[in-house]
């Protein structure tokens, strides 16, 4: 027998250790998409709902304009939008939203256990605000994860920092490895 420390288990070691880990999403697209189907691949990651009115489309705008301007790098680089309200986020709506946006992002969306599991992989969170009697919106973490090739967290994007120290950014985990 391995002697444990008493008190701290898997689960709470592995969010010690880091951000990343295993989840298991649908995309808009009709793929499933874990963390061993990017293994090897860079990615972006971020949480959102479609029906957020400000923080989500400009990310997402944001993101697009950057994919656009990594020009060939950007093909290595996968970029993730994870909805956090899957119970309007169908895969309809989803693939709708997605239509504005570079068509290299996938929306990912599960079931709730599912995406719970995948906001805690991260150390993200959200939360359902009730908006009066019948509708509500959802705060949730803003942070954009920059994930290396082997599922690590390499950097996160801050939509306040310039333009340029994003790309730069981008460009150090998309760009030809030495
Ligand atoms: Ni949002």
């Amino acid at each position: 027998m391995i002697p444990r420390k008493a008190g701290r288990s898997e689960t709470a070691h592995a969010a010690v250790q880091g951000i990343g880990g295993p989840f298991a999403l649908m995309s808009h697209k009709g793929e499933l998409v874990t963390e061993a189907t990017l293994r090897g691949r860079p990615f972006l990651v971020f949480f959102g709902f479609t029906h957020c009115p400000v923080v989500c489309p400009t990310t997402l705008f944001d993101v697009t304009d950057l994919l656009k301007e990594l020009g060939p790098d950007a093909d290595r680089l996968q970029a993730l939008f994870v909805t956090v309200d899957p119970e309007r986020d169908t895969s309809e709506v989803l693939a709708e939203y997605m239509r504005s946006f570079d068509e290299r992002i996938l929306a990912l969306r599960g079931t709730a256990v599912e995406t719970d599991a995948a906001v805690r992989a991260y150390g993200a969170e959200y939360r359902k605000v009730p908006l009066g009697s019948d509708s509500y919106t959802v705060d949730h973490t803003a942070t954009v994860y920059v994930m290396d090739h082997a599922g690590r967290l390499a950097t996160t994007l801050d939509m306040h920092e310039p333009r340029e120290t994003r790309l730069a950014k981008l460009r150090r985990i998309a760009g030809p490895q030495p």
